[in-house]
């Protein structure tokens, strides 16, 4: 048999974050996120005949090149789910993967490069037939999501749920979901441009960020805001409402810091290019009634969200305003993005 399957999967950006698990990998606390169109993970893994005598046998290969500490969190998920996926053990695994964007430009890689992987996986357990009744984005969504929470909601084109919530019909903690629900045109072409504002790598890995939300005083209220700011986010973006989506939108990112920033032992990810930059946006919002607002991720890089109409309005602000507050004037533009899309499926017998 030779068989080889590859996927291009999207990252994406939370607007109502997921900070805090339990479990197995299971959330707090409901999330929300926008795919994203330009930053993306392509891996293909190549099955071919075991030849020792390993539970798991796989070669890695990051841009053609070997890589211990991914190679080493790979083995650790291929073990996490051999338990689902038997064909782990009867065959030998070649997996390659590139991102879109540089590994050193300080953006979350472990969304697109799990969910790329995930799809990869799922993609050769329907083929070899051992069979699962679930939908396959639902499937692959749940081993995603093992390997990385934010990885389960890149699975879907613009909006993706996860995380039981009695506002999303079909949400759960073990997948996300299509958010389904209308919205209004300027949420169907979001902008999102990255301003790099700190290219080193994370201080403090998600695992351990998420782990302080154990004993955080602030835990309960967070998790329960979460799930208010979701259903609230949800309206606005029904109605079109952007004064409504940029209170939340910011306030979401914020609380995600002040978490880190309350907790014990407390730290900080953001950089002071990252205050200047928000409140320069703050100011410019008010200053011209624009639909522009920020977010961030778990690190000093702030996305910049407009509808795609607002682009010429902003445009000049931030190539003169907010770019040279980045390492080597260095930004990534993109938009929501369409979801993740099948590159090869070679099988045969
Ligand atoms: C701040 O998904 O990276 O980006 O499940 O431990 O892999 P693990 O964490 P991860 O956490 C993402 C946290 C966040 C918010 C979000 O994407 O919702």
């Amino acid at each position: 048999m030779t068989a080889k399957v590859a996927w291009r999967s999207p990252s994406n950006i939370a607007f109502i974050k997921y900070w805090g698990k339990h479990g197995v990998q299971l959330p707090k606390n409901p999330s929300l996120s926008m795919t994203l169109s330009k930053c993306f993970t392509d891996t293909s893994i190549v099955l071919g005949e075991k030849r020792t005598k390993k539970n798991i046998e796989f070669t890695f290969k990051f841009n053609s090149k070997e890589n211990k500490k991914f190679s080493e969190r790979i083995e650790e998920y291929l073990n996490q789910v051999s338990g689902q996926l038997s064909f782990l053990n009867h065959y030998r695994l070649e997996i390659s993967s590139e991102n879109s964007f540089p590994h050193s430009a300080g953006i979350a890689s472990s969304a697109s490069a799990l969910s790329a992987l995930a799809l990869c996986l799922g993609t050769i357990e329907q083929r070899l037939g051992t069979a699962f009744k679930e939908d396959f984005y639902r499937r692959v969504s749940e081993l995603a999501r093992l390997g990385s929470g934010s990885a389960s909601r890149s699975l879907f084109a613009e909006y993706s749920v996860w995380g039981q919530t009695e506002h999303i019909y079909g949400s759960s903690d073990n997948f996300a979901v299509d958010l389904k629900v209308p919205i209004h045109p300027d949420f169907k072409c979001l902008r999102d441009i990255i301003l790099l504002v700190d290219s080193t790598e994370k201080k403090v890995s998600s695992s351990v960020g998420h782990g302080l939300m154990n004993n955080h005083p602030y835990a309960l209220t967070r998790f329960s805001e979460a799930g208010k700011n979701l259903k609230e986010i949800i309206a606005s973006m029904r109605s079109g409402d952007f004064d409504k989506f940029a209170f939340i939108l910011e306030h979401e990112a914020l609380s995600l810091h002040a978490m880190m920033m309350t907790a014990n032992p407390w730290y900080t990810l953001l950089s002071s290019n990252s205050l200047v930059i928000m409140q320069k946006i703050k100011e410019f919002r008010e200053k011209t009634k624009s639909k522009i607002s920020f977010t961030l991720d778990a690190g000093p890089n702030v996305h910049v969200i407009y509808p795609a109409e607002e682009e010429k309005k902003v445009q000049t602000f931030i190539e003169s305003e907010l770019v040279p507050l980045c390492v080597d004037n260095k930004y990534i533009v993109g938009s929501i993005g369409r979801g993740p899309e099948m590159l090869v499926d070679e099988f045969t017998r």
